[in-house]
């Protein structure tokens, strides 16, 4: 039987532990971690990954604004609401909800975040200092992805971990945590995108295999070497007539028919899904506590 690396347990193991040193921070030091959250316009996707972000602040006891703007909201008043929230002493995080509306630069907006601030770990000196090895703000998924290996105790030294996909916020900043020379790194890694053909000839010799394609329940059984250890990363929405809803939400990963070949392996949902909104908080507890040694 595989094990079943349970997201939402990891997830409330770092909650519970940041409320504590939440409560400490204040005590000793007399700070309050703040997460600033923009959203623009009405997606309704977006809507609820605010309010849980929200209700996550709540629930740690962190301060939190949320500023929810019009759609036709003018780039300009974007970018000087997070002028504002970048010299505001409160706020320690700032959050801008992506996708943006179609009027707006996202790349503009997110190079306007303080980097010290960015929580979402999207800003490009983020992301160079992810890459050179210093203190920074790691993206939220892939930090929870790592997160989930520790407390599974996977060890990633020396392993091959093959990558599928290559965007900015999972494939490409998880290999190269995975790749760092670091105690949660140290693994071979390998990257598949689209124009690797047939992926099977790579994906077969993962001992650690983490997909973030976006494509439901394309990994199969023929995809995975015995005994490997898979992690999904994929959100999709299929038809399912037998739900109330009419959909249900399955992962890049075939479950059912891989999981008897692992050795561990993540459910979708409940798996690396929780972990998001978990890593954010931590980022933004760092950020306040002064722990990340972000100066450095
Ligand atoms: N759990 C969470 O909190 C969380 C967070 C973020 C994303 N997600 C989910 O993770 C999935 C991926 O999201 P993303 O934003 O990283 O994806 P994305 O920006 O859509 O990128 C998908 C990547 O997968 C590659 N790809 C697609 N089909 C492939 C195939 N058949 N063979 C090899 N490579 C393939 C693409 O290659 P090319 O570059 O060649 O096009 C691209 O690099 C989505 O389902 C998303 O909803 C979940």
């Amino acid at each position: 039987m595989p094990i079943i690396i349970d997201g939402k347990l990891v997830a409330s193991e770092v909650l519970k532990d940041l409320k504590e040193k939440t409560r400490q921070l204040k005590e000793k030091k007399n700070i309050v971690p703040g997460l600033a959250l923009m959203l623009v316009g009405n997606n309704p996707a977006s809507k609820v990954y605010v309010n849980s972000k929200r209700k996550a602040c709540e629930d740690l006891g962190y301060f939190s604004v949320v500023e929810h703007m019009p759609e036709d909201t003018p780039e300009k008043k974007i970018l000087e609401l997070i002028e504002k929230w970048n010299s505001d002493e409160r706020i320690h995080g700032i959050l801008v909800q992506l996708p943006l509306p179609r009027h707006t630069n996202e790349l503009k907006v997110t190079l306007k975040i303080k980097p010290s601030k960015d929580v979402d770990g999207f800003h490009p000196e983020n992301f160079g200092r992810l890459v050179i090895g210093l203190p920074g703000f790691r993206p939220c998924t892939p930090a929870g992805i790592l997160e989930l290996l520790k407390f599974y105790k996977i060890q990633t030294y020396g392993k091959h971990v093959v990558v599928v996909g290559r965007s900015n916020i999972v494939g490409k900043p998880i290999a190269n945590m995975l790749f760092q020379k670091a105690p949660e790194g140290n693994a071979i890694v390998t990257i598949c995108h689209t124009a690797g053909g047939d992926i099977r000839k790579f994906t077969l010799l993962a001992d650690i295999l983490i997909v973030a394609a976006g494509r439901p329940q394309f990994i199969t059984p023929d995809h995975v070497k015995e005994g490997a250890v898979v992690i999904d990363v994929g959100i999709n929405r299929i038809d399912d007539p037998a739900s109330p809803k009419g959909y249900k939400l399955v992962g890049d990963v075939d479950f059912d028919n891989v999981a008897p070949k692992t050795h561990a392996i993540t459910p979708v949902p409940g798996g690396v899904g929780p972990m998001t909104i978990a890593m954010l908080m931590k980022n933004t507890f760092l950020s306040a506590s002064g722990e990340l040694g972000y100066e450095a």
